[in-house]
């Protein structure tokens, strides 16, 4: 029954990990959930009170137009130009899309043929590895390691490789590292896109999520990028609105012209007042995530100085929902994963999920109260005999 591209294709592991921890929970377990980034904060009331307002309306239920109406899409530009000094044309540059998940996803089966290359960061977001496989493309890894900013060197890949590359997929602030970079490193890459005749792919899902003054920079701010790249966004994580799906692809009008053709066959848009609220929550204040903003903030610097009082030397991230996390020696991040979910009941993410070179890591994220940030923290520390000795 099953078709064989099937076979590319493995159940999620947060898809997964959810089965799990639900089953341990249903026996009376406490897990205290550091491992997906899913807000746990709602948006502000005037967005929920907007949503609320329209779907009371009786002319509000019906299909809308596959590219979402004028209003969202003038809300996205109005957005980036605020945030990124950005211009963007709300007729061809912007495609709205039902969460960036299913954007980046639908991207590749638009692009990609069979043998066709996709340059996706190792470790990185899984769905980049999923969907070029699913196209019939192939993966070629670029090792974000630490001594490089968590950034690819562009440089090194084979000629071979470039000639058959029609994707590079970056992603800063980054999932799972927890790195950010300047302006100049995009220059760099808009450069390599137009030499190699690459579409530069940007996931820019936690570009607001931003702490210490840091301001994370839009690849589109580049001149002449939008020749070359397509930026993928959110208000998942932006906004708190990630149970909503509201996302965009911006940029280059031809590639969102071929997904827009493929998307009027997949899907049939938004909810008109997800939409409407959408658009409010894009333009009026905003000020609420800087506050926000802070209390991640607060959370961040309570979980990296017990992790260091643990002995152990995670990352201080600029921004996103991530903390990066070397594992103590002699600990596969897979181990080290399963004996604090027994031992401690807390829940992170081994980085060798999201690749090889995550390998030796785990993602905690930051997405829990600053209390179960504490609990945890001190569950671990009452178990952390068993990890210094490496003994379960
Ligand atoms: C790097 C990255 N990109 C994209 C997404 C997808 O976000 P959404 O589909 O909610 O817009 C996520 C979600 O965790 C992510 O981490």
């Amino acid at each position: 029954m099953t078709a064989r591209r099937m076979e590319t294709l493995v159940t999620q592991f947060f898809a997964s990990l959810n089965d799990r921890i639900l089953a341990m929970q249903s026996r009376g377990e406490e897990i205290i959930r550091l491992d997906i980034g899913s807000p746990d904060m709602p948006p502000a009331q005037f967005i929920i009170d907007t949503l609320y307002r329209a779907a009371c309306e009786p002319d509000r239920h019906g299909y809308q137009p596959h590219a979402g109406n004028l209003s969202l899409r003038q809300a996205w530009a109005e957005m980036y130009a605020r945030e990124y000094s950005v211009t963007l044309d709300s007729n061809r540059e912007i495609l709205p899309l039902l969460g960036s998940k299913e954007g980046i996803f639908h991207l590749h089966q638009a692009l990609i043929d069979p043998g066709d290359v996709v340059l996706i960061p190792d470790p990185g977001y899984l769905t980049y590895t999923q969907a070029t496989r699913f196209a019939g493309g192939d993966p070629h890894y670029l090792p974000l390691l630490p001594e490089q900013n968590y950034t690819p060197d562009l440089s090194n890949i084979p000629v071979d490789v470039l000639s058959k590359a029609k994707l590079l997929w970056l992603n800063y602030p980054n999932n799972p590292t927890g790195a950010s970079i300047s302006k100049d490193f995009f220059e760099q890459v808009v450069e390599f896109g137009l030499r190699h005749r690459i579409l530069v792919c940007h996931d820019a899902a936690y570009s607001q999520v931003v702490f210490d003054g840091y301001r994370a920079p839009s690849i589109l701010a580049i001149r002449e990028a939008k020749e070359t790249a397509v930026e993928f966004n959110t208000l998942s994580k932006s906004h708190n609105m990630a149970g909503w799906r509201v996302g965009a692809i911006l940029g280059n009008e031809t590639v969102i012209k071929t997904l827009y053709r493929l998307k009027t066959n997949v899907d049939s848009g938004h909810f008109l007042p997800v939409m409407e609220a959408a658009a409010i929550a894009m333009t009026q204040d905003q000020t609420w995530i800087e506050r926000r903003n802070q209390i991640y903030e607060q959370r961040r610097d309570i979980l990296v100085e017990g992790l260091h009082e643990l002995g152990l030397k995670p990352n201080n991230p600029k921004a996103s929902l991530y903390i990066w996390c070397p594992v103590p020696g002699g600990w596969t991040s897979m181990a080290f994963c399963e004996a604090l979910l027994e031992k401690a009941r807390v829940s992170v993410t081994p980085g060798v999920v999201f690749g090889a070179q995550g390998e030796g890591y785990v993602r905690i994220a930051i997405t829990s109260s600053q209390e179960q940030i504490k609990q945890a923290l001190e569950n671990m520390k009452n178990s952390w005999k068993n990890f210094e000795r490496n003994s379960l």
